[in-house]
């Protein structure tokens, strides 16, 4: 029997993860969440874990063989993903969710510190660096009520393109890396199956919706308008790094790990239908 504990057991990535484990005979699934009790994913036992309360880490990976870290996006990051592996066996396995060429990221090199951390932890590790979730799109709090309604799709691209990546297939890897040791050691960088511009982007979510998506080019000042202090910090650079091109690239990691292609921006979409176009 192997127990893997997924911090953000609720979220994107989490999710879906917890999913495929479960459905893993000889896998006990620890669901980590700031509030438990909202945790009810068939198979999944709930497990208070929150980054604001280490008195209750030993408890969350008593007996862990592996454990899924989602990088709380914070300034405080790498001293508490430190602390949290600190609390760990030293024969555990940590799968770190990190982003897209994380060297870049960051106030004074904040998500390679956060990288580093687990490198250096003593651990076995793997290091997930995904490109923008295509979720985004179907997340209440970014873009899917504007879709809902036929608005526009505000975004700073400068022109380039995104490799959007579907956080089931992060999630599908994670799963790899968790119990499967041949991938520690590695740093994963994770995209879609193909780049695309915001103004197709914009096409493909029309199509979805059936309503009349437009992307529309914002500066950065407008983009990240209503956050503050590091939340503003990282978001002005990630939409620096998007305009740089970063996130284009396509990478074949899903498939050579999962040995399946990663879904197209297509399938997700007419995967969530439901979501994108209620009846
Ligand atoms: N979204 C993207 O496009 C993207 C792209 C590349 C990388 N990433 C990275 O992926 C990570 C996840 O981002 P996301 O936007 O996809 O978020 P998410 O995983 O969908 O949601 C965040 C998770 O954090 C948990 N959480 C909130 N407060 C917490 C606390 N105090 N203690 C412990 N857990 C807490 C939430 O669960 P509970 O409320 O149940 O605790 C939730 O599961 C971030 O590091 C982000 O930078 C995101």
């Amino acid at each position: 029997m192997s127990r893997v504990l997924l911090t953000g057991v609720r979220g994107k990535t989490g999710a879906p993860l917890a999913e495929l484990l479960v459905a893993r005979t000889g896998v006990e699934v620890l669901g980590g969440s700031s509030d438990p009790a909202t945790v009810d994913a068939a198979g999944v036992r709930p497990t208070p874990f929150s980054w604001d309360d280490p008195a209750g880490w030993p408890a969350a990976t008593d007996g862990v063989d592996a454990v899924y870290v989602v990088r709380p996006d914070r300034a405080d990051a790498p001293e508490l993903i430190g602390a949290l592996l600190d609390a760990t066996a030293p024969d555990t396995h940590v799968v770190l969710l990190s982003e897209r060429d994380a060297d870049q990221v960051g106030p004074d090199g904040w998500a390679v510190r956060a990288e580093d951390v687990v490198r250096g932890s003593g651990r076995s590790w793997t290091v997930l660096r995904p490109s923008w979730f295509m979720q985004v799109f179907t997340d209440p709090r970014f873009y899917l009520g504007r879709l809902r309604d036929g608005g526009d799709l505000p975004f700073v691209s400068g022109g380039a393109s995104v490799a959007w990546i579907d956080a089931r297939d992060i999630a599908a890897v994670a799963e790899r890396a968790l119990l499967d040791r041949g991938l520690a050691g590695q740093v994963l960088e994770l995209s879609g199956p193909g780049s695309l511009t915001l103004p197709r982007t914009a096409e493909l979510l029309a199509a979805a919706t059936r309503r009349p998506v437009v992307h529309r080019e914002v500066s950065v000042d407008e983009a990240v308008a209503g956050t503050e202090g590091f939340e503003r910090e990282l978001s002005v650079l990630t939409f620096e790094r998007v305009r740089a091109g970063v996130f284009a690239p396509v990478t074949g990691t899903v498939e050579r790990v999962t040995g399946r292609p990663a879904r197209s921006l297509e399938t997700f979409l007419a995967d969530h239908e439901a979501v994108l176009r209620p009846a």
